[in-house]
């Protein structure tokens, strides 16, 4: 199988989840346009370190919405995960407001620099060193809720994740292009996003997610808090969570934000909605020092971490 997305963030190598899922690059891209902002030393509680975050967030859905599908049909460029082009796009971001983002931008040898097909990425951790992070998907609710009879498989209707003409919105308001258009043979865009976080060379963190496109940003807000903020893992997972895809122009915030966060980033013009509780997250850090594992879940539902 072809070798995973591959980014650095402040001295930490991230790998993810090749196209057709989006997630892998889109990780790596938000997490390349953040590096230029000393998160760490903002206020994490302040509407400056979420509007820098939902900017970033913006602009690269705005490449997903154009640029990403299946690359055995369509040219996804691997410059989206190029750095010199996210310092461009962080370039782009004015603290004090919101900047519009009318369309894509296009990253680096956008012709000829592309994605290979890929099979199903697969990814555990125990204490021989072995990590595997991984992503299914049967879709909404149920997939199509039809069981192949006698096996006890739910088919599912993955046929939402193409978009089915340019500007129409999919179940989780995605839109897409020609490159995420439907033909015969080929496999829908995902939002996917198993990642492995490796520091010198050895797995420290994995984290994925389910909640269609919020899993790009949920498995983004996991690596942001442990990573800049130094949050164990169940408080980086447990802590509110924003989520813009660009389009539509909304940003979610989840209520656990105050009302003067929502009344900050609305000065700088965001549109906000609050939303009670957005996707769920699970990960797992190893403590190079300790050699302990910690696994963690989302307190946004029901779910439970184990080891032996
Ligand atoms: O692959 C994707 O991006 C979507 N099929 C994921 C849908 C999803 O996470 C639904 N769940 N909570």
């Amino acid at each position: 199988s072809p070798p995973p997305v591959r980014t650095t963030y402040r001295g930490h190598t991230i790998l993810g989840m090749q196209p057709p899922s989006s997630g892998g690059v889109h990780v790596a891209q938000v997490l390349n346009i953040l590096e230029h902002f000393d998160l760490a030393k903002m206020d994490s509680n302040s509407a400056d370190f979420c509007h820098v975050i939902t900017e970033a967030m913006k602009l690269a859905f705005a490449d997903r919405a154009h640029w990403l599908g299946d690359p055995a049909f369509a040219k996804v460029p691997r410059g989206l995960v190029d750095k010199a082009y996210a310092k461009q796009l962080a370039a782009r971001i004015r603290m004090d407001r919101a900047t519009p983002v009318k369309t894509h931008g296009t990253p680096p040898r956008s012709t000829d620099d592309l994605y290979s097909k890929h099979t199903t990425h697969f990814s555990c951790a125990d204490g021989e060193g072995n990590w595997v992070a991984i992503t299914a998907t049967v879709n909404t609710s149920f997939g199509s809720k039809v069981i192949i009879p006698g096996t006890g498989v739910i088919m599912n209707n993955e046929m939402d994740d193409f978009s089915i003409a340019p500007g129409v919105p999919n179940a989780f308001g995605l839109i897409g292009g020609e490159n995420n258009a439907v033909a015969a043979g080929k496999r829908p865009l995902s939002s996917m996003s198993p990642t492995i976080v490796l520091r010198d060379g050895q797995p420290v963190l994995t984290v994925g997610a389910a909640g269609g496109p919020k899993i790009i940003t949920e498995v983004l807000w996991a690596i942001i808090n442990h990573l800049d903020l130094e949050m164990p893992i169940g408080e980086a997972i447990a802590a509110p969570r924003l989520h813009h895809q660009w389009a539509p122009k909304q940003l979610l915030l989840e209520t656990t934000f105050d009302k003067k966060m929502a009344e900050q980033l609305t000065a700088k013009q965001h549109q906000i909605k609050r939303s009670r509780s957005m996707g769920i997250c699970q990960g797992i850090t190893f403590d190079t020092k300790t050699g302990i594992f910690t696994g963690a879940f989302d307190p946004r539902t029901t779910g439970s971490a184990a080891g032996e």
